[in-house]
């Protein structure tokens, strides 16, 4: 239920700040991937490096710090994530939590999100009784937020009673029960997949791309576009999680290697088409990167003068087509090639075209047109065009189009391989 989640870890100024090194260590075992936040006063009692090195990422600290501001780095923080925790959560942060103050990257990141939040209270037994916290409490559980703990005991100012942090191991519990809860409708499905088959595409292999191509023109400028690679990374995700063996081919994202399969980092169009040349025969292609069409005719040794090239001059070539180069090989073609068809008018129209022309099986069309969310945000609305004909999805989350594109192959391939038993992997194509 963990496995590839994400979750953002929000570290308090508290001493049981140590016990979630621990809960670090334990969910990271798990699957998950942690982004850890580290307030001020956390800092002062656990260090950045022994965090980073436990979550095996970048920490994050101040709110100004944040490299890509200009991309408002807070929100994406939140946004990446499946799940918020924060343990230990400290009277202090309780407060501002309850208040809706957001004064520093933890309580900002904690108003500006909407993702499920999961609390651990670490406090002194007084400071936890007062009514202050109590009232407080009350307030969160009213916004929503989830609680685990605190526990009684021994504390380390020397008293006893209610305050002291739930165990990793419990906090490691009720962030399961929040997976769950999450993901009721997609883990009744897959459970319906599971009594049939453990694994739907156990022991297939598949190849995704995702992300843009850099199309240098100088040594300091390239020609790219506005995709954000997280379609694709959710679709290998999917993949993983559906038992293939998965390699993604990436154009230059700002996101982690998902785990559980291999990631090929590329720049180019010509070197994309390069790593997937490398990487077929598969059984299935999912080509969901946004390739660039043309690149620069000729590279510029040293950076283009302003006076050497007027607005005009720039001149371009066709870069090579990978959905049309995997979809028409005629020698160990995969049984399923999917294309992605980003459009900004005439979806339907361009994509059905789009899908004749480039010899792909299915083709996954998205309306990228102007304040839709499509490039570089979090949900998708597609249309899935085959030979059947057209589907059109309802606007989801690109984890949601993903799962159900993914569980969508799984039945197509059951069906193919039911209807012609014993047949090769490989070869004929699948319209
Ligand atoms: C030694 C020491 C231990 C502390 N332990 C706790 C604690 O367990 N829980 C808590 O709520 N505050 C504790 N505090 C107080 C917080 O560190 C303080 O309220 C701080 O402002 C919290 O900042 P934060 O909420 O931004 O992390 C402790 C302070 C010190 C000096």
């Amino acid at each position: 239920m963990t496995s590839h989640r994400r979750i953002l870890l929000i570290l308090g100024g508290g001493i049981a700040a140590y016990k979630t090194l621990e809960l670090i260590r334990r969910l990271r075992e798990s699957g998950c991937s942690i982004c850890a936040v580290l307030t001020d006063a956390a800092s002062q009692f656990v260090t950045p490096l022994s965090v980073a090195s436990l979550t095996n990422e970048k920490i994050y600290q101040g709110l100004f710090d944040l490299t890509n501001e200009t991309k408002i780095g807070h929100i994406q923080l939140s946004r990446d994530a499946d799940l918020i925790v924060v343990a230990p959560a400290t009277a202090d942060l309780m407060a501002k939590m309850a208040a809706g103050l957001a004064t520093d990257l933890a309580t900002t990141l904690l108003l500006a999100t909407d993702k499920p939040v999961l609390i651990a209270p670490a406090m002194n037994v007084r400071m936890w009784e007062h009514p202050a916290t109590q009232r407080n409490l009350k307030q969160l559980k009213k916004d929503g937020v989830k609680i685990i703990g605190p526990n009684e005991g021994d504390m380390a100012c020397g008293e006893f009673g209610l305050g002291r942090m739930a165990e990793p191991a419990e906090i490691l519990k009720s962030i399961i029960v929040q997976f769950e809860k999450q993901n009721d409708r997609v883990t009744k499905l897959k459970s319906l997949d599971t009594k049939e088959h453990t694994k739907p595409l156990d022991g297939c292999r598949a190849l995704v791309t995702a992300g843009p191509t850099w199309e240098p023109i100088d040594p300091v400028r390239y020609l790219t576009n506005r995709s954000s690679g997280k379609q694709g990374f959710a679709i290998a995700r999917e993949l993983v999680e559906a038992g293939a063996n998965v390699v993604l081919v990436a154009g230059p994202v700002a996101l982690n290697d998902p785990r559980g399969l291999k990631t090929v980092r590329v720049e180019t169009a010509e070197q994309m088409l390069a790593a997937c040349e490398h990487i077929l025969p598969v059984d299935i292609a999912i080509c969901a990167a946004a390739v660039s069409d043309w690149c620069a005719s000729s590279q510029a040794i040293n950076k283009l003068k302003k006076s050497s090239i007027s607005s005009r001059q720039l001149e371009l070539k066709e870069n090579p087509d990978i959905l049309k180069s995997i979809s028409m090989k005629s020698k160990d073609r995969p049984k399923l090639v999917v294309g992605f068809a980003a459009e900004t008018e005439d979806l339907i129209k361009n994509a059905t075209e789009k899908r004749k022309a480039k010899g792909c099986d299915w083709m996954v069309a998205n309306d990228v047109a102007p304040g839709t969310d499509a490039m570089g945000g979090n949900t998708n609305q597609v249309h899935l065009i085959t030979s059947d004909g057209v589907e059109a999805w309802p606007q989801l989350p690109k984890t949601e189009v993903a799962h159900s594109l993914v569980t969508r192959i799984g039945h197509h391939l059951r069906a193919r391989a039911a209807s012609s038993p014993g047949k090769k992997q490989g070869g004929k194509r699948d319209r």
